[in-house]
């Protein structure tokens, strides 16, 4: 039976109760997290966001009806109590922060009762995630959750403060609006009004904040709802949030100034860490050439090696092809997996296939002093030593080799590179190591479209040094943009933005936009520019996983309140879900046969 609250006040959360209150009075509510029957003792421990309190019931202080209704206290009943605040008078709880304390709870009452719950509300649960996530409302129990959700708002929180004392305005963008060009696939909402029109939802408020830079805002934030209908991993989300910002009158060094000061103020108000700055900075090619990726973990060392100059007129002709294909022969030294299985061994064959590798090459120096090298016959013995020399690799290592095109070696030997420091234990997710890369290449070859694609997005400024060859050489120019990366995880990226109209003309040529075409989709912000636009340049945090990697976790999940599953539905919602014939009828949308069959199915 459920009972009001009236005439009960809240005065504590459970774990603001402290040792100063002893012997005072306390109203406590939230939910039963255990019952325990001692015969003339019933002891309960309530919950709420703060944590845990002991209660303890006995029917001398609480009456015969009081202490039946205790102890007829089940998980998850909602209860009030009033009571005295008493120093344990058994076992400290050492794990508790409020271990030393208890409740001597003299009145009782329940708000509402609970069914069993389908999974307990821990921390340390085995259910499937499509369990909690159908119950996401009492996932969001369980006090790990809680405070990943806790820290995201402060998080939140303390941005806002940062930026609003740095001079920066917080104002909104438009969620109906028109497609953005961050290159994913955009969320459609249809038109009623207009008949065969649709809304983009944004995959970033990229130019609107272009537009009030034109606007003199000066300096923009938002902490912006963004959409992207791409195939969703571990740190990707249909719907995201970014940390996103625009600046006038400043070059990278100014957006990078502001923004290392805003992570180091982050980390040490909300973890206590110490970020030092400046953090390092890294151009792309050497983050490439080193580590294999543009995301570079650099918790370890085990960097990439060159060998292409020693294989190249070697025996071995997967070697010296690649090089004469202008391709490279890249090698990774694993210390201390030299003994790995051949099954183990067969799975990084694998790994290094899923990221495009024709096969893998590689000597295995046992601990036992043998070695396994499946090319060995293609070498002489000198050569095959002078290989295991130039890579340093010693008895007990691993060392794989991959040979390719460029792109193709960094991306194996990068995948490996990670797999292995898994495999050694070597990722300590407490050890934060920040890098910007900067100097990334302004545009990407795109096999698919047959065309050069922006790397970043269409209004990223090329490197002045660069522009003489946009026309001869479009490849090799480099864009002023910069990523900031944390342990191998992408954190945030931007650029200085084209504010010359002819730059802006050719990168749109470079790009395959016609006038015509590029006017149709930006037109607007090219209008805009005609009317006094100020050089600007600006940067997005991915705030989920900002906060992932602030909280440890290894899924942006599970610091979304809501978040969708991979196939992009919504498990206690049920969206995206069918609508009433009227609504679609309305909206000038006809849905065929084979489609309502599929969604029957
Ligand atoms: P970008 O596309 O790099 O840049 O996005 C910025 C940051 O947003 C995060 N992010 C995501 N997080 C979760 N799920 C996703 N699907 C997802 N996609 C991106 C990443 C990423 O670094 N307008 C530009 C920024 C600028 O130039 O100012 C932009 O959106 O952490
Ligand atoms: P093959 O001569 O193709 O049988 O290859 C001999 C060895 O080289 C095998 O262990 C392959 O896995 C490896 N290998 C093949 N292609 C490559 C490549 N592109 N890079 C590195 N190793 C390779």
């Amino acid at each position: 039976m459920a009972e009001s609250m009236k005439g009960l006040k809240r005065t504590h959360r459970c774990t603001e109760v402290t040792a100063a209150d002893i012997g005072t009075q306390v109203t406590l509510m939230g939910w039963v997290q255990k019952r325990r029957n001692l015969g003339s003792l019933i002891f309960v421990d309530l919950r709420d966001r703060s944590g845990l309190m002991q209660l303890y019931f006995e029917e001398e202080t609480i009456g015969t009806e009081g202490f039946e209704k205790a102890g007829s206290l089940r998980s998850e009943f909602v209860i009030a109590v009033k009571g005295t605040v008493e120093r344990r008078s058994g076992a400290v709880n050492e794990s508790l922060k409020t271990g030393e304390l208890e409740i001597k709870v003299t009145e009782l009452r329940i708000l509402s009762e609970s069914q069993t719950p389908p999974f307990p509300i821990d921390a340390d649960i085995t259910v499937k995630d499509d369990l909690r996530l159908k119950y996401r409302y009492l996932d969001l129990r369980r006090p790990n959750i809680q405070r990943n959700l806790m820290m995201r708002s402060k998080i939140a929180m303390l941005t806002r403060q940062f930026l609003a004392e740095e001079g920066f305005l917080e104002i909104e963008t438009p969620m109906l609006t028109k497609s953005t060009p961050e290159g994913a696939r955009d969320y459609l909402v249809p038109s009623r009004i207009h008949p065969g029109c649709f809304y983009a939802l944004p995959q970033s408020p990229q130019l609107f904040k272009q537009l009030l830079m034109v606007s003199g805002y000066d300096r923009y934030f938002q902490l912006a709802k963004c959409f992207r209908d791409e195939d969703l991993r571990a740190d990707r989300q249909p719907e995201f949030t970014q940390i996103d910002m625009e600046l006038s009158f400043v070059d990278v060094d100014d957006v990078i100034d502001v923004n290392e000061r805003l992570l180091a103020f982050l980390f040490k108000k909300c973890l206590g860490v110490d970020v030092s700055l400046p953090i390092q900075r890294m151009t792309w090619q050497e983050a490439m050439d080193r580590f294999g990726s543009d995301k570079p973990d650099l918790r370890f060392g085990m960097e990439i090696m060159d060998v292409s100059e020693m294989v190249k007129d070697c025996g071995f002709g997967v070697f010296s092809g690649a090089v004469a294909d202008g391709g490279v022969v890249r090698a990774v030294c694993a210390e201390g997996l030299g003994d790995v299985s051949s099954k183990k061994m067969k799975n990084i064959e694998k790994t290094a296939k899923d990221y495009g590798a024709k096969g893998l090459a590689y000597i295995q120096l046992k601990s036992d002093g043998t070695m396994k090298c499946p090319f060995a016959k293609f070498l002489s013995e000198e050569e095959l030593q002078k290989l295991i020399e130039a890579v340093g690799a010693k008895q007990g290592d691993l060392v794989v080799f991959a040979a390719d095109k460029f792109k193709v070696v960094c991306d194996v030997l990068g995948a490996l590179r990670l797999k292995f420091a898994d495999e050694l234990g070597l990722l300590d997710k407490f050890d934060y190591r920040f890098v910007w890369i900067t100097e990334f290449p302004l545009l990407e070859w795109s096999e698919e479209q047959g065309r050069y694609t922006a790397m970043h997005h269409p209004f990223t400024m090329p490197m002045e040094e660069d522009l003489e060859f946009i026309d001869t050489d479009p490849g090799r120019v480099r864009a002023k943009a910069y990523d900031i990366v944390l342990n191998g995880t992408e954190l945030g990226g931007g650029s200085v933005r084209i504010h010359q109209d002819d730059i802006q003309e050719k990168m749109f040529e470079c790009l395959g936009f016609t006038k015509e075409q590029a006017h149709e989709r930006f037109g607007f912000l090219l209008e805009a520019f005609k009317y006094g636009v100020p050089p600007h340049a600006g940067l997005a945090y991915g705030l989920d996983r900002l906060v992932m990697l602030m909280t440890g976790e290894d899924s942006i999940r599970d610091v979304i309140a809501f978040p969708k599953v991979k196939d992009a539905s919504c498990l206690m919602t049920n969206a995206p879900d069918v609508v009433d014939d009227k609504q679609l009828e309305e909206l000038h949308i006809a849905v065929t046969e084979e489609e309502k069959e599929q969604t029957a199915e």
